[in-house]
């Protein structure tokens, strides 16, 4: 009876650690031609993935364009669309497919332009924008180097 208790136990650790892998480690992916992972969403999960992409895009676009024009109150309210604040929206099947990598690169973008906003309201200095801009940018390249969507 013990042994069969030992046994049972085992089964359930290697179930719960198979588990924890695909859901946490690699969420839902596979290999694609180019060597990227490919992240399985369904439609909606594309669409909405997508739209925040080109709200960061846009967020950079802003960012950019308000240093260059010295324009703090146009980069705070940029950077804040992308903060973290965002992330209420997201829904849970997009964070349950996302491979843990990639959703601690999407976080700390996020909380990135949560940062970028603070600063931008406290310290008024364009200079820092951009070089907290500057170490943005790797982590959007980064990600888009190591995954693709279907
Ligand atoms: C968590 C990983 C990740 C991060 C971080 C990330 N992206 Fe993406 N992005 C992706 C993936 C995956 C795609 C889809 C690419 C594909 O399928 O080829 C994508 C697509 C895009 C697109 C195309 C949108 C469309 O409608 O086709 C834009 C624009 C974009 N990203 C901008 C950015 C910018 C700017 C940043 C940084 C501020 C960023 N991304 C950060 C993963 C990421």
């Amino acid at each position: 009876m013990a042994r069969l208790g030992w046994i049972l136990f085992l089964i359930m650790t290697l179930i719960a650690g198979a588990l924890a892998y695909k859901f946490i480690l690699s969420g839902d992916t596979e290999l694609a031609a180019d060597g990227r992972k490919t992240i399985l969403f369904e439609e909606s999960e594309r669409t909405f993935f997508l739209n925040e992409m080109r709200n960061f895009l846009i967020a950079v676009q802003q960012i950019s364009d308000g240093i260059e024009k010295d324009d703090m109150d146009q980069i705070v309210a940029a950077a804040k669309k992308v903060g973290s604040g965002d992330l209420a929206h997201v829904p849970a099947g997009i964070m349950g497919k996302l491979p843990l990598a990639a959703k601690k690169m999407g976080l700390s973008t996020h909380r990135a332009f949560d940062q970028m906003a603070m600063d931008a309201e406290s310290l008024g200095d364009k200079d820092h924008t951009l070089s907290q801009l500057n170490k943005i940018l790797p982590t959007c390249t980064a990600c888009h180097s190591l995954y693709r969507i279907m």
